[in-house]
């Protein structure tokens, strides 16, 4: 995972980043714009193409039903090919008449029907198996390569772009399989471009404002000036604080999509907190979360506690508190800040039919339209700087599969309260989410005829406690379907 770097190289630029908004270097602009600008360089598709894509979490993946979700602005079905233990993803579209593969079923031998017209296609190379209107099976799914690893399923890019054979392995992080380490997991589909949701997770200094009594307190607030120890490269970077006596941290990018913030310390226990931004549709990503405590050194009544809430039987009440409230903090901001960054953006160039195609530059002239002034933003500008010079500032390549209206338009301004949206987003396809969700109706539904009954039969006292479980489920509930508002940061 570290960054190699030769020290020469690493010296110059540490040097040089000292003042990180003195005026760029040759290397920082050594990408021009292409001529044709509807055409995205081969090595910027290449970048987004030719990785190992996360897709879900394993332990809250449902494995009788299959699951939609975008990647690089395709749609696929995921599922689990039981006979075969594996999992498998298709192009969630059937090549008979381009019905989503992912409202039909898996059927007993692992294979995904069409809830269309019934053709079943296997999920190793997406051939069609089964035609019930009894023609030559024809027709193949478009399959991805899929691995599990570390706890999570992850497809290959590069058969979405047509081209590149599967190879390397995903970005794991060592910390997610260290036993000295309890590690709990959340995703959450965002209306907010991968790279701002990387360049958020990546700021420190954001957490004592926009976590306050989230995660933080705005009362603890400190200087987090952060330095790039390592030279900003096609494959990441990385910062370490400046004050370690402060903020004892890294933030480290894996391109294109890893963010990991470590804190290491040698009297306590050390945290990684990782953040797999994964691109699903033009400004929309998937965070994929996993934080990663040592227990194994933490004193034992917190050791149990953080154990506990990690465990995966209690996933859904962290998916409802801590872990969904820290995305939420952050969604509203990002996504505002992304609509004003798109402001003074030309509109997107039209493409030509089937060619990868990529919206207008996110962020265009943004050196020039933010106040930098301090070392805080030092992850910021790195990770801009490195979309400006890795990506042509057009941040993510688009699949061909993209749909044309998303690539069109800029991406609509949502209300607040849209953002704090919890069940589109995150707990229907979330075993743990959904299982809290049915266990509260059901309870809350007999709590209800419970209190009616003894009120009834003149048990005011049981009329009184069945109603309230009833008023408990009720909030639980609505907990699964949307996030609080107004946040808490507000009132103190
Ligand atoms: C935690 O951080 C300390 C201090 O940097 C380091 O010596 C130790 O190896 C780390 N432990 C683990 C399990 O990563
Ligand atoms: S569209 Fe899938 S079987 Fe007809």
């Amino acid at each position: 995972m570290a960054l190699q770097l030769a020290p020469l190289a690493a010296l110059a630029f540490t040097a040089r980043l000292a003042a990180p908004l003195a005026p760029r270097s040759r290397v920082l602009l050594s990408a021009d714009p292409p001529a044709d600008p509807s055409a995205v360089p081969a090595d910027v598709v290449q970048l987004w193409s030719e990785q190992w894509w996360p897709l879900l979490f394993s332990a809250s993946a449902s494995k009788t039903a299959p699951t939609p979700l975008h990647v690089l602005g395709a749609p696929l079905v995921v599922w689990w090919d039981a006979p075969r233990a594996r999992w498998r993803c298709l192009l969630d579209r059937c090549p008979h008449r381009l019905a989503k593969l992912s409202q039909g079923r898996v059927d007993a031998r692992g294979r995904l029907e069409c809830a269309y017209h019934g053709w079943a296609f296997e999920g190793g190379g997406g051939a069609c198996e089964a035609l019930p209107q009894r023609g030559a099976p024809c027709g193949r799914a478009l399959a991805l390569p899929v691995v599990e690893a570390q706890g999570l399923v992850w497809a290959w890019g590069g058969a979405l772009f047509g081209g590149a054979e599967a190879r390397g392995g995903p970005l794991t992080v060592a910390e997610a399989s260290d036993p000295r380490f309890s590690v709990a997991d959340y995703w959450r589909e965002c209306a907010v471009d991968a790279t701002l949701a990387a360049e958020n997770f990546l700021d420190p200094s954001h957490v004592y404002f926009a976590h306050h009594r989230t995660i933080a307190r705005r009362e603890h607030a400190r200087a987090v000036p952060l330095r790039l120890s390592s030279p900003l490269r096609r494959d990441g970077f990385s910062l370490r604080s400046a004050q370690p006596q402060e903020w004892p941290g890294t933030a480290t990018f894996h391109a294109p999509m890893l963010a990991v913030v470590s804190t290491r310390r040698a009297g306590s226990y050390n945290t990684t907190l990782v953040n797999y931004c994964v691109p699903t549709l033009p400004g929309r990503c998937r965070q994929m979360v996993r934080i990663c405590f040592e227990t194994a050194r933490m004193p034992p009544p917190l050791r149990q506690l953080i154990g506990l809430s990690s465990s995966r039987r209690l996933a859904w009440l962290s998916h409802i508190t801590r872990a969904a409230a820290v995305v939420e903090d952050d969604h509203g901001l990002l996504h505002d800040i992304e609509h004003f960054y798109r402001l003074a953006a030309p509109p997107p160039p039209a493409s030509p039919p089937g060619a990868p195609s990529q919206g207008a530059e996110l962020a265009p002239r943004w050196e020039a339209r933010l106040q930098l002034p301090t070392r805080s933003d030092g992850s910021f500008i790195a990770l801009r700087r490195w979309v400006d010079t890795y990506t042509r500032g057009r941040g993510v390549a688009w699949s061909p599969h993209t749909p044309a209206a998303a690539l069109a338009a800029p991406p609509p301004l949502l209300a607040p309260h849209a953002l704090l949206e919890r069940f589109e987003s995150h707990a229907q396809h979330c075993t743990a989410c959904r299982g809290a969700l049915a266990t509260a109706r059901r309870v809350r539904a007999a709590a209800q005829v419970g209190a009616l009954l003894c009120l009834a039969a003149g048990a005011a006292r049981l009329a009184a406690a069945a109603y309230g479980a009833a008023m408990l489920a009720a909030s639980l509930e609505a907990r699964l379907l949307v996030g609080p508002v107004p946040r808490e940061r507000r009132d103190s």
